[in-house]
């Protein structure tokens, strides 16, 4: 009763949604992904400062170097899945925030002029924007396997740069046969919210 959002849609972005270990053949189009995007770059952001960077794995080649940094009980879900994405923070995202918070613009030199106060305020806000993209691919009737068991330096090697870090990678698509752990318990309103 307190919540205004329709129950179906309740149930498909929370309620039922699943952190997807198999999945279909069904193709994850680039449509679908832009959709994705841009429902979510809603999402707010420290500074509206938005350092989430995405690169998604397509080809063949790219799959395999992919899949060599993955942990191994990660590795067959990721070899497997029709799209994987690796989900990044953008250390130098100070450089789009005169654009991206016109009303502030002196915030970057203010607040953002030393890496350290970049990587820290990245970390936490593209890990945000992070579980908006989990949501939104959720929003797009399919699943996702978020996952941090993998060779960090590796990735970030192999795909970024010294100014990208890494902060998961997503599986996504249309969940495929026996596609859940069991779901586990989740800590109540009790248990974590207190009023002071
Ligand atoms: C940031 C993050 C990292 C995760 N890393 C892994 C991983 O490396 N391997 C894995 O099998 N699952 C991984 N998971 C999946 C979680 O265990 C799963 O989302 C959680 O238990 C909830 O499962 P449910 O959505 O089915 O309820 C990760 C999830 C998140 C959000």
């Amino acid at each position: 009763m307190s919540l205004v959002l329709d129950p179906a849609a309740q149930d498909l972005l929370f309620r039922e949604a699943r952190t997807a270990n198999t999945f279909t053949d069904e193709p994850v189009t680039d449509e679908q992904v832009q959709a994705i995007y841009d429902l979510v770059k809603y999402g707010p952001t420290a500074f509206n400062q938005t350092p989430l960077r995405v690169v998604l794995v397509r080809s063949a080649e790219a799959r395999e170097r992919l899949v060599t940094h993955m942990a191994e009980g990660n590795q067959a879900k990721t070899a497997a899945a029709p799209l994987v994405a690796i989900l990044a923070a953008d250390n130098e995202f100070h450089e789009e925030l005169p654009s991206l918070l016109p009303h502030f613009p002196q915030a970057k030199d203010l607040f953002f002029s030393e890496r350290p106060a970049r990587e820290s305020a990245a970390s936490l806000n593209a890990a945000l924007q992070a579980a908006y993209f989990i949501v939104g691919v959720r929003a797009a009737g399919l699943a996702a396997g978020p996952m941090t068991g993998y060779d960090a330096a590796g990735i970030q090697k192999e795909f970024l740069d010294d100014d990208h870090t890494p902060l998961m990678v997503v599986n996504i698509g249309k969940p495929g046969e026996d596609a859940w752990f069991p779901r586990s318990p989740r800590l109540s309103f009790e248990d974590v919210v207190t009023t002071v």
